[in-house]
């Protein structure tokens, strides 16, 4: 019977977890606001209108904000800023955004989280069409 390991892979994961993860560059968790508010500081032009077909959406990386357009035609926009732990999240399937660092999972046509650790829905933001162009905002 072989001998049982040293480190068994729980004894690893366990130390991993104990590690201090201070100064390690740990950048892509940036930390949202307690409700899960984004750093949008002001209004940001996304792009035209017409890129975000009805019942679909569209994931502004660079914005970090969604848009989603209703069967009827109405916008909305979410910050696509994790409310876990303030990863940007870079993946959209469908209308289901995907956080890369966790594993959450949000409806990007309501905000509201469809997979945990997240638990708080995604902050909603102003959407509006000024000249062709949709640009976002924070609510007031
Ligand atoms: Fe998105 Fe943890 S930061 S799931």
């Amino acid at each position: 019977m072989p001998a049982r390991p040293a480190a068994s892979r729980r004894t690893v994961l366990r130390g991993a977890a104990l590690a201090p993860v201070a100064g390690l560059g740990l950048t892509a968790c940036r930390g949202a606001g307690d409700d899960g508010s984004a750093p949008l500081t002001g209004p940001v032009e996304l792009g035209p209108e017409n890129e975000v077909a009805k019942g679909g959406a569209k994931l502004y990386r660079e914005s970090e904000v969604v848009v989603s357009r209703s069967e009827n035609g109405a916008l909305k926009a979410y910050s696509s800023l994790c409310t876990h732990a303030g990863c940007p999240i870079n993946k959209l399937e469908g209308t289901t955004l995907i956080c890369p660092c966790h594993g959450s999972e949000f409806d990007a046509t309501t905000g509201k989280v469809l997979r945990e650790p997240a638990v708080a829905p995604l902050k909603a933001l102003t959407v509006e069409v000024e000249n062709g162009t949709m640009v976002a905002g924070r609510q007031t």
